[in-house]
Order: C-alpha cells, then structure tokens, then sequence
C-alpha cells in the first residue's frame, strides 16, 4: 500500500515537472502581427489563414495588421517601420517588386527550413526573392498577371469578338458603349483600368509598350530603352482612351475603383488582377455568370503581355519571435493555405502543382487554360534597377500619368523620363529588347 502511494506521488510528481517543461520550450504565449493587404477578399482569407494556425498553435496569437490598398501608400508604411527597426510587425506581404529594395530588412529563409519547400514554387519567384549572395528574403504566397475580363452577355448581344488588339479592343468598346447608353444606361463605358499615378499605372502602362515591342523600360541589362517609337505610339493611343471609352475618371483609378464600376455592370472590359475573378462570379451581382476573362490585347507591331505581379511573404530582422514568424510565414505560403486562397478568392497559388488540382482548376478554370500567360508573364525592371525600382517605376508612372491627363505629350514626357532615368540609375540608353 506505501508502495503504492509511493509509485503514484512519483507519477504525479513527474507529470507536473514534465508539464512545466512542456510549457517551457512550447507553450510560451507569443503574439505575431502580419502586414497585409486588403484589396478585395484579401484581408478575410488572411484572417482565415491565421485562424487555422492558431488552433493548430494555441501558444500563438495572430494579428492581421490591414494596410493600403495601393501599393505605393502600402510601402511608404512599411519604410515607417523599417526604418524604425520596429519589432512591431513581424511578417509583412510584399510586392514580387520589393525584395531587391527591400531585402536587408529580411531574415533569410534557408535559416528556417525553406530548402524542403522551395522547389515546389515557380523557381522565377524563388529566384526573385534571392538575394545576389543567395539569401531568401521572401516566401512566394501569390503570383498575378494582368488580364482582359470581358462581358460575355453584351458581346453576345452585340455579335462582336474578344478583341486581340487594341484597335480591336477601341472598336468594340465604342459601339457596344454607344449602343448600351441609347438603350439607357448613360453610365456605362467600354473599358476600365488603372491610370491613377501609382505602381498600378506602372503595371497597365508595361502591357501597352511590351505588347506593342516597346520594351521594358529598363531591360535586363541595365540599358533605359523607354524613349522609342512604339513605345511612344501606344502611350498616345491610350491617352486617347480617356474621356472615350474609359470615364475621364480613370486617371484617379485603381485596381478597386475599376472593379467597382465593372462590378455594377458599367463597363464593357476591365483591366484586373486574378482575384477579381472570384469576386465578379458573387451571387447577386450583375456581373456573375456574365463575363470571361482573356489575354490582354496586342499592339499592331507586338503580341500580348502581361504584367508579373504577386505578393510575397518576408519576416522582418527586428522581429522578437524571427523563428515563429518563419515558421508561420511558411504555413501561410504553404500548399493548403495557397489551395484555400485559389478557391475561395481566385488567388494564383505560386506551387505548381495546385495548377493540376482539380478543385482549384474547377474553381477558377482560367487558371488552367491561361497557365503560360501567368508563367510568360512580363517583369517589371525591379531586379535591373534595385534599389532605386521604386524611384524608376514612380519617374515611370508619373510621365504616363502626365500624358493621360493631357498635361504633356507622349513624345516630350518620355523623353524627359529618358533623362530623368539617366540621373537616377546612372544606365546608358539603349534599343528595346523584347523577344
Ligand atoms: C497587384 C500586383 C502587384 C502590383 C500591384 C499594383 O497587387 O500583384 O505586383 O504591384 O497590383 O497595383
């Protein structure tokens, strides 16, 4: 019987040590903060994503910290706390444009496990998000390319095509305009995108000179090849659109703002990322069930491009928990995360093989069949030019912008881009290089 009560004080005396061991190494409470976005459903799924984590870590508290929309606005506030060495956010989505820029702030991946899963991304992204001297800055969490989304039903109605250049484009989008409003609706217009003077124009802007064999702005190898003739035609070309087919308005329009309009069945096409899609098909909205979406247009001496886009995940070095953001980070980058995202919200995942999962294709099935424009898509100069990329892209912006507006030609604004891009990057100019 003492035997006994011996044997059982003894158990008890080492499951609490145990227990408090266990608490030790595991059971710290520990609070993260993630920046992230909040265009369209982006802000709900990475509640989401971070709920899922923490029933599986109740240690663990996640914060989703909105930031926004526009990704200019959005770095401006991550520089606060970057430079500020603020442990106050611990993981932050940033822009495939960023990590050139950006890079000293971040740990490096490869000192938290990242070699089992890196080769199951798109090595472009992996090798986007290296730094010179091998670092991985960043998790690859979504990738998006510009696309076309087009009213089935009106082109239907109308009899008209997708069109595949942009004269094909300004055609259709006049007469079904001028058509729908003698029916009554005078607030409808042929086509919306993003021409408000941020890194959205930036992105639109790219499509119009790379579709048209005008380059890159800054190529590979360094060389500013902006000022050029096709280049030049095709800035002209869409100036023309404003006040036409597009509302004067769009000069002031980001990715939301042209989503709205297209949303409330306003417009005949739209220029947008991915995650419009999912949104577009909600119930109730005039667009569900109406619209397809399509590669962009060409100009007449190019073929259609767009634009790499796609968010990313980086821990920052002032963080006090640096391995628990890793490793959270790499739950939000991982496959089930990135599966959920492409379901619900139409989100491109950046591991190859949810492009072969049957919900995810069944879900969004452009995803599928417009795989080669997400992976032909065109990179803006970020690598070529960090880390002044943000200082290129706004010079960039600022003289298309200053062409829509009617403020100055194409021909005498991208000229004195030309220069200005000399002062800035210290590149020589020269022709574009495009395949
Ligand atoms: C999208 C893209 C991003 C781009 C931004 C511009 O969010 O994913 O890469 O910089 O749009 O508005």
């Amino acid at each position: 019987m003492r035997k006994n009560l011996f044997l059982v004080l003894a158990l008890v005396f080492v499951i609490a040590f145990s227990g408090i061991a266990f608490a030790d190494s595991h059971g710290e409470e520990i609070s993260l903060t993630v920046a992230g976005g909040a265009v369209g459903q982006e802000k709900e799924l990475t509640i989401k994503a971070a709920e899922m984590y923490m029933e599986r870590n109740p240690n663990v508290t996640v914060e989703v910290l909105e930031t926004p929309d526009l990704a200019n606005d959005r770095l401006g506030l991550y520089l606060q706390f970057l430079e500020a060495e603020s442990p106050e956010v611990d993981v932050y989505q940033i822009d495939v444009i960023w990590p050139g820029d950006l890079a000293e702030h971040f740990v490096d991946f490869y000192d938290y496990g990242a070699e089992e899963v890196v080769d199951k991304h798109f090595q472009a992204i992996i090798d986007n998000n290296t730094t010179t001297d091998g670092r991985l800055v960043a998790m690859p969490w979504f990738t998006d390319a510009g696309l076309l989304y087009y009213r089935t039903d009106l082109l239907e109605k109308y009899d008209r095509e997708v069109p595949e250049t942009w004269d094909e484009l300004e055609e259709t989008a006049q007469y079904i305009m001028e058509e729908e409003r003698a029916a009554g609706n005078e607030d409808f217009y042929g086509y919306v995108w993003q021409g408000d003077a941020y890194e959205g124009l930036t992105c639109d802007a790219l499509e119009w000179t790379y579709s048209n064999g005008g380059g890159q702005i800054v190529s590979p190898d360094q060389k500013i090849t902006i000022n050029n003739d096709k280049a030049i035609e095709i800035i002209n070309q869409a100036a023309g659109w404003v006040g036409t087919i597009s509302p004067t308005g769009v000069t002031g329009m980001g990715e939301e703002d042209a989503r709205s309009m297209w949303e409330a069945g306003n417009a005949l096409f739209m220029r947008n990322w991915p995650y419009a899609y999912a949104l577009g098909n909600q119930e109730g909205k005039p667009t569900a069930g109406n619209f397809g979406v399509s590669p962009l247009p060409a100009g007449d001496s190019g073929k259609s491009a767009a634009t790499l886009g796609g968010w990313n995940l980086g821990v920052s070095k002032y963080s006090n928990h640096p391995e628990e953001a890793a490793k959270l980070a790499m739950f939000l980058a991982g496959e089930e995360v990135q599966k959920m995202r492409a379901v619900e919200g139409s989100f491109n995942p950046t591991i190859k093989s949810l492009y072969e999962d049957e919900d995810v294709l069944e879900a969004v099935p452009f995803f599928g069949s417009l795989y080669d424009v997400f992976t032909n898509a065109v990179a803006r100069p970020s690598t070529a030019t960090a880390p002044q990329y943000n200082q290129v892209s706004e010079l960039f912006f600022q003289a298309v912008h200053s062409v829509l507006t009617g403020e100055s030609d194409a021909q005498t604004a991208i000229e004195y881009l030309e220069l200005d891009l000399e002062d800035t990057t210290g590149f020589e100019t020269g022709e574009p290089v495009q395949p």
